[in-house]
C-alpha cells in the first residue's frame, strides 16, 4: 500500500533529493515550503509520515513539531537540519520527534529511518484498533464495565435474556438496575414488544394495584372509566417492577398469583385475563431482612429469585471509574457541544479515592457538571465538588507520610462541606423558606442566596418534600 509523506522544507533541492532517494519505493511525496503550509495540508489530507526541516521561515520546525504532536500524535515526525548539534537533536526527540537527521544525509540512512518510522506508525494504528476493540468489550448495551464481576453479569444477561424466568436485580441506588433490566429486554426475543416500568415506592396501595392490574368502571370511588393495567399493557413484553421491597402484603399476594397462573384480574372484575409477560424486579434493600421481619413473602422472593443479578456498588469496582469517566465525558461533551479531551491525573485520583455512596448516578452527575463548568479541554480539580476532594484520603496519606499538608485547601474544602450541609438542613427544616433558614443560620438572606448559588444547592423542593413525606 502506498504511503504518503509530507516533506516540509524551504529548500526545493532537499525536496527533490528526497523524491529521488525514495523513487524506488511506493511513496507519494507531498511538499510544503513552510510550516504554515504544511499544517494546512495536514488538516486537509492524511499523512503517514512528516519529514521537516528544523529551520523553516517564520514558524520553526520545533513549533511545527509541537503542533503536529498535539493534533496528530500518531503520525511520526522526522527532523532534518543543516547544522546539527546534540542539543537540538535532544530537543527534537524530547518534543516527540521520531528521529533527527543532519544534512547531508546518506541515502540509505534516510531510507532506513523512514521505513522504521512508518512501521512504528503502523503499529500504533493496530494498537488503536485493539484498544477500541477492548473498550467496546468494556461495555454491553450501554452498560460500561470492565470489572470482572460486571463482565460476568454481562455474560449472565446474554445467557438468561431469552428465557421467561423472572429475574431479581439487587444493587444499591444508582448502580444501574434499570439499565440492566432494559438490557435484558433488548437482548430477548421480546425486544420489539413493550417494556413497561413501574416504580413501586411511594405509590399508595390501591393506586398501585390499579396501576398493575387495571380496574373496571366504578370499581372504586373515582374509577369513572375502566383502565388497562400494566400487565395488559406489557403483554408479550417485559415488566420492570422497581423497588419491590415496598410492596404491600396484598399486592404481594396478587403478584404471586400472576407469576404462578400467568393471569390477572382487574379490580372490580370477575374475570381473569391471561397475560404473557417477563417479570424483572429490582430492589436496593436486602429482601432477606424484610423476610425475617415478615414484611416480604418468602414464597414470592423465591419466585422472583430464580435468577439473581447482584450489581456491586461502585466502590467495589474502582477499575470501572476510568472507563465510566471516559464514557460520560464523551456523552456530555457531545451533548453540550464542548471539546473536552480528558481529565487531569489529580482529578482522577480524587475520583478514585472517593467512596461514591450514590454510585454510578453520582459519578454521572459529577462529570456532567464538570463538563459544563470547565473552561479548558481537560477536567481539573476545580471542576469537581468540594466534598469529593475532602473525603479524599489524599490528605490522610500525606499526613501519614509526614509530608506538609496543603492546609488552606484542606480548610476550604472542609468549611464548604460543613456549610453546604448546614444550609441544606436549615432549608429542609424550614420547608424551603429562605428567610427563616437564613435566620436559623444566623446569616443575612443575601448571604444565604450567595451561598446557594456558590454551592449550586438545588432549589428546596426535594428537601421540603422529604420533610413532609414521612
Ligand atoms: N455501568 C454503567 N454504565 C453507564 N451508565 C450507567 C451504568 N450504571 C449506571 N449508569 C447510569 O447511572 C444512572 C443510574 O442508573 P439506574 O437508574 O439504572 O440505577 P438504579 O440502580 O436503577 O438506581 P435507583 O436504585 O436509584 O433507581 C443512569 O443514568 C444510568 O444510565
Ligand atoms: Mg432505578
Amino acid at each position: 500500500m502506498g504511503r504518503t509523506i509530507l516533506v516540509a522544507d524551504d529548500e526545493i533541492n532537499i525536496v527533490k533529493l528526497i523524491e529521488r532517494i525514495t523513487s524506488d519505493e511506493d511513496y507519494k511525496i507531498v511538499s510544503a515550503s513552510s510550516a504554515e503550509e504544511a499544517i494546512k495540508l495536514m488538516n486537509k489530507m492524511a499523512f503517514d509520515l512528516v519529514v521537516s526541516d528544523l529551520a523553516l521561515p517564520s514558524m520553526s520546525g520545533i513549533e511545527f513539531l509541537n503542533y503536529a504532536k498535539a493534533n496528530y500524535p500518531n503520525i511520526p515526525f522526522i527532523i532534518i537540519t543543516g547544522y546539527g548539534t546534540i542539543e537540538t537533536a535532544v530537543e527534537a526527540i524530547k518534543h516527540g520527534a521520531f528521529h533527527y537527521l543532519t544534512k547531508p544525509f546518506q541515502k540509505d540512512e534516510f531510507k532506513v529511518y523512514v521505513k522504521k518510522a512508518l512501521e512504528q506508525a503502523e503499529l500504533y494504528k493496530e494498537l488503536n484498533i485493539l484498544r477500541n476493540a477492548v473498550s467496546s468489550a468494556a461495555s454491553f448495551e450501554n452498560i460500561v464495565g470492565k470489572n470482572e464481576k460486571m463482565q460476568e453479569l454481562f455474560q449472565l444477561v446474554k445467557r438468561i435474556s431469552d428465557s421467561t424466568s423472572t429475574v431479581l436485580i439487587e444493587g444499591e441506588s444508582g448502580t444501574g438496575k434499570e439499565l440492566f433490566s432494559r438490557a435484558i429486554h433488548r437482548y430477548s426475543s421480546r425486544e420489539k414488544k413493550p417494556f413497561v416500568t413501574i416504580h413501586c415506592a411511594g405509590i399508595p396501595e390501591t393506586l398501585l394495584e390499579s396501576e398493575l392490574f387495571g380496574h373496571v368502571q366504578g370499581a372504586f370511588t373515582g374509577a369513572v372509566k375502566s383502565r388497562k393495567g400494566m400487565f395488559e399493557e406489557a403483554n408479550e413484553g417485559t415488566i420492570f417492577l422497581d423497588e419491590i421491597g415496598e410492596f404491600s402484603n396484598l399486592v404481594q399476594t396478587k403478584l404471586l398469583r400472576v407469576i404462578q397462573e400467568r393471569e390477572i384480574k382487574p379490580i372490580g372484575s370477575n374475570h381473569y385475563i391471561n397475560v404473557d409477560v417477563r417479570l424483572i424486579a429490582a430492589t436496593n434493600k436486602d429482601l432477606k431482612v424484610a423476610i425475617e421481619e415478615k414484611k416480604f413473602r418468602e414464597d414470592l422472593y423465591y419466585r422472583f429469585a430464580v435468577i439473581v443479578l447482584k450489581i456491586p456498588p461502585l466502590r467495589e469496582r474502582k477499575d470501572d471509574i476510568v472507563p465510566l469517566c471516559e464514557h460520560f465525558i464523551k456523552l456530555f461533551a457531545e451533548k453540550n457541544n464542548k471539546k473536552i479531551t480528558g481529565i487531569s491525573p489529580q482529578t482522577l485520583s480524587f475520583l478514585l479515592e472517593y467512596s461514591w455512596p450514590g454510585n454510578v448516578r453520582e459519578l454521572e452527575n459529577v462529570i456532567e457538571r464538570a463538563v459544563l463548568v470547565t473552561n479548558g479541554e481537560t477536567i481539573t480539580p476545580d471542576d469537581i465538588p468540594a466534598e469529593i476532594k475532602t473525603y479524599s484520603t489524599r490528605f490522610l496519606s500525606l499526613l501519614q507520610a509526614g509530608e506538609p499538608l496543603p492546609l488552606k485547601e484542606l480548610i476550604d474544602n472542609t468549611v464548604s462541606v460543613v456549610e453546604k450541609e448546614a444550609i441544606t438542613n436549615a432549608l429542609s427544616y424550614t420547608k424551603g423558606n429562605r428567610n427563616k433558614a437564613a435566620k436559623l443560620l444566623g446569616v443575612s438572606p443575601r448571604m444565604l442566596y450567595y451561598k446557594l448559588k456558590r454551592y449550586d444547592i438545588a432549589e428546596t423542593k426535594s428537601s421540603s418534600e422529604k420533610f413532609q413525606n414521612p
